[in-house]
Order: structure tokens, then sequence, then C-alpha cells
């Protein structure tokens, strides 16, 4: 039993083996992103109907909201392949290479952390993306000679969690591009809903909104929080997952009533006493609260704005006055 899991980690080791159990296979049992879900029909349905490969796709927002998650949902739906790969994992051209010669007809060619790829990879994937063909460069010197070699009719789908890295040669790439946003707590008691099932867990409905509230509008985190809740009433011997089990659990992982963790806690206290509310600049922020910068932007940032608690400025981040009623009122309570 461990109840130390930090529930604010998002990328831990086992978030993938995890993950795929809990994984829907098709748009039906995709909740929320309803928007997104209604363009990706579009393309799903018009891509059937004229027989092509479906158009390169970029998927960008916040982790665990579903990104990996629609990709095989995609190819899934069309009835194809899909390969997973990643930025970092791709080192040479040659192993791109390898990949797509690999690849069918219509197959998904998933890239997670696109914003990775390596420069060369990047420049061997344009035109295979554009004209389905490899150029490859045989011998040295005088006598080398170019090889155009016939690819599969493949279609890339790429995730970030980094638009902002992601240059215009390569967003160019893509035919569409979409953002996934934080779910609200309807869609996320959706999902708890269908995961409870999947686990066989007997929950109430208030309970599982209670999940969804303090999940940071996050699936995975939603997902992750669940397993807590029926681990611990596991042990209190009850058959149903009530309101205070959620509570209970909840306390015991340092998490509030709006899924703020000790971490989120820790960056605003820092933020608003030793900065004196800002603004200060995020490297500045990393060193203080000793917190990888990369984890600070993906992951407790987007949520801190996404609540009106931070703002960011042009010399920094910045308290909000929202941001500093949280601060005081958890002074007062002794929550972490
Ligand atoms: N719309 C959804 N409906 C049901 N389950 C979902 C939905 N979105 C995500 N999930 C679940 O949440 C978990 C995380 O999703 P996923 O791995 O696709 O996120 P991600 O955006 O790829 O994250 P990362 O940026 O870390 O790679 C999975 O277990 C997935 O099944
Ligand atoms: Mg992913």
């Amino acid at each position: 039993m461990e109840f130390n899991d930090d529930i604010t980690n998002e990328k831990g080791g086992t978030d993938e083996v995890v993950d795929s159990s809990f994984r829907p296979q098709r748009l039906v049992h995709y909740h929320g992103q309803n928007d997104l879900k209604k363009n990706v029909n579009i393309l799903i349905k018009a891509t059937q109907k004229r027989k092509e490969p479906l158009d390169h796709i970029l998927f960008y927002g916040p982790p665990g909201l579903g990104k990996t998650t629609l990709a095989r949902v995609i190819a899934n739906e069309l009835n194809v392949n899909v390969r997973l790969t990643s930025g970092p994992a791709v080192e040479r051209a040659g192993d791109l290479a390898s990949i797509l010669t690999n690849l069918e007809d219509g197959d998904v060619l998933f890239i997670d952390e696109i914003h990775r790829l390596p420069k060369v990879v990047e420049e061997t994937l344009y035109p295979a993306m554009e004209e389905f063909a490899l150029d490859i460069i045989v011998g040295r010197g005088p006598s080398a000679r170019t090889l155009r070699l016939d690819l599969p009719r493949f279609t890339v789908v790429g995730a970030t969690t980094r638009i902002g890295l992601i240059g215009a040669p390569m967003r160019d790439r893509f035919g569409a591009i979409f953002r996934l946003e934080y779910y609200d707590d309807d869609d996320l008691r959706m999902i708890i809903n269908q995961s409870a099932r999947i686990l066989n867990v007997e929950i109430t409905s208030e309970a599982m909104l209670e999940i969804a509230r303090r999940s940071r509008g996050t699936p995975r985190v939603a997902n992750r929080l669940l397993r807590r809740v029926r681990d611990y009433a596991q042990v209190k011997d009850k058959d149903t997952v009530e309101v205070d089990d959620v509570k209970k659990t909840c306390k015991l992982l340092g998490v509030d009533e709006i899924g703020l963790s000790s971490l989120d806690y820790h960056y605003l206290q820092t933020l608003a006493t030793r900065f004196s509310g800002g603004p200060v600049g995020v490297e500045t922020i990393s060193a203080a609260i000793s917190e990888d910068k990369q984890s600070i932007e993906d992951v407790i940032e987007p949520f801190l704005l996404q609540k009106g608690l931070i703002k960011k400025t042009p010399r920094g981040r910045a308290i909000t006055e929202k941001g500093e009623n949280i601060v005081s009122s958890q002074k007062e309570n002794r929550l972490f």
C-alpha cells in the first residue's frame, strides 16, 4: 500500500502501463474535448470517403490530457496500424528511414514529444511528410548520388506539450493543429465512471464528482486518484467508495479541494513571500523550490494560470489576488 505517490507527477515511470489499461479505443468512449472531436471526426470521415491517407495532425497541450490516447483512437477508427515513437527515440535519420519503410499504406506514425526530434531527423521527415519519399545519399565525395526511396502514404500524428518549441517549417507540414483543453468536472466524472467499471469499483456519483474536482482537469490525474481512493476503501473494507473516502485519501496525499498539491502551494508561497508576489523569472523560482524548470512550465504553471492564481508578465511570473488569498488561507488552515 503506498499513499505517497506524487499525484502531480504526471510523467511517472509506471504511467504508461496504467494509462494503457484505461485507454478508450473508440471516439465515442473518448469523453470531453468536444470541439476537437468534431473536427477530428470530420477529418476521419472525409479521409474515408476519399480513400486517401489522413492529413498529418499535431496535438498540443499539458501532459495527461489524452494526446496519445487520441492518436490511438484515430488509428482504430481508420482501421489502420499505429506505430508509436518519440522525438528523443529517433536519434538519426537512419532510424527514421527504417521506421518509415516499415509502415503500410494509411498507417499512423505517432511521434510523441515531437519538439525533441533532432534537427537532422526533422529535415529528413519534411520531404517524407510532403512527398512520401526519402532522399538517401549513397556513397561519398564526387561519386555520391541521391537515391529516392518511395514510401507508403502514411500519416504523422505529432504530440507536444511545448508548441512554442516547434518551428514554422515543422508546423507548416501539419494539415491540422489542435490544442487539448483541461476537462470540466462533468467530463472527468464520465471518464472516472468508465475507469471505475474497468477496475470493478463501486463508487457513488458524488464521490466521482469529488475526484473530478480534485483532478486538475486532467484524466491521468483522475485515474490515478481513483486508484488511490480504491486502495483506501479496500483497506477500510468498504464495498462502495463514498465522498468521505475521497476526502480522506486526498488529505493523506496532500491534495486540496481544487486539486492543488503541496508542490503547487510551495510554488505559490515562494512567489508570494520570497519574491514579494513577483514578477520573477521561472529559472529563479525553479532554483528556489528545487523543481526542474520543465515540469514547472509543463505541469504546475498551466494549471495555476488556468485557475487565475498566477499570471505571466513580460518580466516573469506574478501572483494574482486570488493566488494571495490561497496562500493566506493555507497559512490559517495549516493544510500543508
Ligand atoms: N478523453 C478521454 N477519455 C477517456 N480517457 C482519457 C481521455 N483522455 C485521456 N484519458 C486517459 O488519461 C490517461 C492519460 O492520457 P494520455 O496518455 O493520452 O495523455 P497525453 O496527453 O498523451 O499525456 P503526455 O503529454 O504525458 O504524453 C490515459 O489513461 C487515458 O486513457
Ligand atoms: Mg502521451
